[in-house]
């Protein structure tokens, strides 16, 4: 099965699996749950606004990772400061990368918005080199736009 199959029957399930009556974290915990079961990710979780300066480790499956990423630093940091996705396909070769875990060698960050304003990163990450493409850029936007409308 092709990738954007796929990420369209995971997206199916994800659609039924969201529940608008519960806390966002229980459904983000969830959400990555699902991800992580069908597709060969490394990590995958959210990282939140606390205040104007941090994201915090939300939901998550995967190795522990670190807890807090200010505005600016890292990937994650970095998708806060510009509002765009951002395909990094050898993490070493991006200037200021947060290695959490050393294994992690190629990474995708999605911002997630609520009302229009910035909410927080889904981050996505593979032992794979270049492991991430337009297609699950697509696939994840997709899910986080279901995310989005089910479950903030
Ligand atoms: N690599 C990320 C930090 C989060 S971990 O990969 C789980 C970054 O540079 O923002």
């Amino acid at each position: 099965m092709n990738k954007a199959h796929k990420y369209q029957l995971v997206n199916t399930k994800l659609t039924q699996l969201l529940d608008p009556n519960v806390a966002w974290i229980a459904n983000a915990a969830n959400f990555c749950s699902l991800m992580f079961e069908h597709f060969p990710f490394f990590w995958i979780g959210f990282y939140y606004k606390t205040d104007e300066n941090y994201l915090q480790l939300g939901p998550f499956q995967g190795p522990t990772a670190c807890t807090k990423i200010a505005k600016g630093k890292g990937v994650c940091g970095h998708v806060w400061q510009k509002g765009e996705t951002l395909i990094v396909p050898d993490v070493h070769q991006f200037p200021g990368h947060i290695a959490c875990n050393e294994n992690s060698k190629s990474e995708i960050v999605l911002p997630i918005f609520h009302n229009k304003n910035f909410w927080g990163v889904l981050d996505v990450d593979s032992q794979q080199l270049d492991n991430f493409s337009h297609k699950d850029l697509m696939g994840l936007r997709e899910a986080l736009d279901i995310f989005e409308e089910k479950a903030l």
